[in-house]
């Protein structure tokens, strides 16, 4: 089965050709990250007029790459949702085009699931499994039960922590995207100078929250001398802020495995999705908490961990396989929890 993916839900342009045993036939990304940099952020009317106009290419480069005809693949996949709704109406029309004039089958796929799934087309890892989702849209914990089937145990009340590191990057005069700048930036830094918050770590559960961290840092920076942020205090600023949320992060996590385990005695693996999980920093935490917890860490190679058509065409193929698609009446969705029977989180401006 040899299925195309197209993600648009952000700031990427990106399609890819998959076939079911696991092969990448091609997988082409175009970033935006210059279009959005002068605004510190993705703006996204840019980005859907941006996807417009490079997604036809992408996708051709994608089959070219392939070297297959429409006429090879199986079914045609998009990310239906959840994100900026003009980019992922610009995906979806796209390849309900295609599958009309291939007359193949057009599935709707998840953005969520795709990075849900994603450590199973690079690591074939079997079900269940706990999955924490870390990107600049996402932080959230969940079991990992099925395709479809995912019990959430927690997730942000605010910000999502790729939100919270770009945010800080922003502060600190860092530019756009702030993970790999804030990452860059702490090797150089100490991470105990300034006395930062580690929120939620004396609650139970599993939810996060970073918007109090991320108003310390600037609360801290405005202590500081007026006009005068040293390259020293913002190096040491991005490594007590890494270090807080590394902290978050573990702690999170153990009360997560603790609930996993509950529920599915056997499960012993914990994947890190989304692109925050590019962080080695973070990646070193997970790693020393899951040595601590006998659970064995998976994270997808950094090209599958960001925005990327690989992980839509793989969680098009899961899909598929088992006999879903969609029909071209589908709607975009803005919101599309992957697991609609959580709990909704007691506090305002919650993420779905
Ligand atoms: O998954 P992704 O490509 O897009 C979505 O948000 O869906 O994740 C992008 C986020 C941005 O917030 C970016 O700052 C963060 O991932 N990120 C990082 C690193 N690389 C990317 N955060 C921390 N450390 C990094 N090295
Ligand atoms: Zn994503």
């Amino acid at each position: 089965m040899i299925v195309l993916g197209i993600e648009t839900s952000c700031d990427e342009t990106a399609a890819a050709v998959v076939c079911d045993d696991r092969t990448i036939l091609s997988n082409r990304v175009l970033s935006q990250i210059e279009e959005h940099r002068p605004y510190g952020g993705v703006v996204p009317e840019v980005a859907a007029r941006s996807h417009l106009d490079h997604l036809d290419t992408i996708v051709k480069d994608a089959m070219a790459e392939a070297g297959l005809d429409y006429d090879a693949l199986d079914a045609i996949a998009a990310t239906g949702g959840p994100g900026l709704i003009g980019g992922v109406m610009v995906g979806v029309m796209a390849a309900k085009g295609i599958a009309l004039t291939t007359e193949r089958p057009f599935v709707a796929v998840n953005h969520l699931e795709a990075h849900a799934l994603s450590a199973r087309l690079s690591d074939d890892i079997a079900f269940p499994y706990l999955l924490l989702l870390v990107s600049g849209g996402h932080c959230q914990l969940l079991c990992v039960e099925g395709v479809g089937a995912y019990r959430r145990l927690g997730t942000t009340i605010d910000d999502a922590l790729g939100e919270a590191f770009d945010k800080t990057a922003k502060m600190l005069g860092l530019g756009y995207p702030g993970g790999p700048a804030v990452e860059q930036t702490a090797l150089g830094g100490d991470p105990e100078r300034f006395a930062l918050p580690r929120p939620m770590i004396r609650q139970a559960g599993c939810n996060f929250s970073f918007s109090g961290l991320k108003t310390s840092v600037r609360q801290t920076v405005e202590k500081l001398p007026p006009g005068k942020l040293l390259d020293q205090d913002v190096a040491d600023l991005c490594a007590g802020f890494q270090a807080a949320a590394g902290d978050v992060l573990a702690n999170r996590c153990r009360h997560a495995i603790v609930e996993f385990r509950k529920l599915h005695p056997q499960g012993n693996t914990l994947v890190v999705a989304g692109g925050v999980a590019a962080n080695a920093y973070l990646r070193n935490r997970l790693q020393a908490l899951c040595e601590g917890e006998e659970m064995k860490l998976a994270i997808p190679p950094q090209h599958l961990c960001t925005d990327n058509g690989a992980m839509v065409a793989w969680a098009g193929i899961e899909r598929f396989r088992l006999g879903r698609s969609d029909g071209l009446d589908f709607s975009p969705r803005p919101r599309w929890p992957l697991d609609p029977n959580a709990p909704t989180a007691a506090f305002a401006g919650v993420k779905a």
